[in-house]
């Protein structure tokens, strides 16, 4: 049996999911020949311990037992017991945490994260950390940094490793955007109603403003320009935000809801303009030809992968020299913490298969 011991950081929506899917799967695991502990899960403030693993009754034994805590405890408690096969997950999206990951590659652990916020600071950082992993010998996996559980990154980084002739990726790469077109564009209602509704079902962020600014877009398409070798930063993506200049950062989040409606008559003129069998879409695109990266609302045929789409659905359209006429497209639910948490479980099992 290959023991697999987890330190977990970030036991939130994702993080406390993915505890509840691998105690799950335990027998299936086992029958697999691998044994997943989590050995320790954290969140900003405090952390358990348990060198048997956390169990089922983890979130009692949390809220009674966790303890302050330091990396350097960690690393004690882990050297200690002499244990091998460790990974440390970021289920975060803490800025702060991100710069422990060197010091935990350099005491033995591997990475996985759901946290984009390592592959998308300056290049500096992306490139010395993948020095750092290379001097010692450690991976770092990320599948869930883009369409959640969908396998994007894998794919791309497959096709462009075979030598594969990557010339485009375009998609909808955000769940909330993609309820808020799709809606918008299929029934009468006006925008800001879309908007109440997303919230509602809890597909947008407490500030709308951050997902109609498209940042989360541009961080992914970031991501994935960076899996093609390119080097680019977050200020080369060109960005067409939703949010009217008026509505910006310098207003407050209940100014912003009392003034939602003045997003309507533009969205409403737009949606007049469209010619017949289009939709509205708001997608992401890396023109990987000319090196160009936008994120911008276009009108879509709506017969296309993209055009089709349904729900809070994400996709994603690869045009390659194999892929040229008819791209390769992966579609389906891009968000949500049951799908994050599987891609994570995922990136652990493809880990542990190399170790
Ligand atoms: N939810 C999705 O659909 C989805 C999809 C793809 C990727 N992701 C990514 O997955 C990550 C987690 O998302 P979530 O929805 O689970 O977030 P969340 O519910 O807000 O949970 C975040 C967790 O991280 C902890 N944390 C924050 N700073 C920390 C630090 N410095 N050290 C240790 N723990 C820290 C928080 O602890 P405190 O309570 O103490 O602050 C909390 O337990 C994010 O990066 C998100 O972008 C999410």
């Amino acid at each position: 049996m290959k023991t697999i011991h987890i330190i977990l950081f970030g036991v939130g929506n994702v993080g406390e999911t993915l505890i509840n899917q691998i105690n799950k799967a335990k027998t299936q695991l086992n029958k697999q020949g691998i044994e997943v502990k989590i050995i320790l899960a954290a969140n900003s403030k405090v952390a358990l311990f348990n060198d048997k693993g956390i169990s089922n009754q983890w979130k009692t034994n949390f809220s009674n037992s966790a303890k302050p805590y330091t990396i350097d405890a960690i690393l004690n408690f882990v050297n200690h017991r002499k244990w091998d096969n460790l990974i440390a997950i970021d289920a975060t999206a803490s800025v702060e945490f991100v710069q422990k990951y060197t010091y935990l590659i350099q005491n033995g652990f591997h990475l996985i994260s759901a946290n984009k916020v390592a592959n998308t600071l300056d290049y500096e950082f992306y490139d010395r950390l993948r020095s750092t992993l290379k001097k010692y010998n450690k991976t770092f996996l990320y599948e869930t940094n883009v369409g959640a559980g969908l396998p994007v990154i894998e794919t791309v980084k497959n096709l462009y490793e075979s030598g594969e002739r990557i010339n485009k990726i375009r998609g909808v790469f955000s769940g909330s955007l993609s309820y808020i077109f799709n809606t918008f564009s299929e029934d009468k209602i006006a925008f800001s109603e879309v908007l109440k509704k997303a919230a509602e079902l809890g597909l947008t962020e407490p500030d709308a403003r951050d997902d109609l600014s498209g940042k989360d877009v541009a961080r992914k398409l970031l991501i994935l320009a960076r899996e093609l070798n390119l080097n680019k930063e977050f200020n080369d993506v060109k960005v067409v935000s939703l949010v009217p200049k008026a509505l910006n950062g310098k207003t407050t989040l209940n100014e912003f809801k009392n003034r939602i409606q003045e997003l309507d008559k533009p969205l409403q003129e737009l949606k007049q303009k469209l010619s017949k069998k289009t939709v509205l879409r708001y997608v992401g695109e890396l023109d990987v030809t000319n090196e160009t990266l936008d994120v911008k609302l276009i009108s879509e045929d709506q017969e296309s992968a993209i055009g089709q789409l349904k729900g809070a659905d994400s996709v994603f359209e690869i045009y390659s020299e194999s892929y040229n006429d008819s791209p390769l497209v992966i579609k389906g639910a891009g968000a949500g913490k049951e799908v994050t948490a599987r891609g994570l479980f995922s990136d652990i099992i493809k880990l542990s298969s190399r170790l």
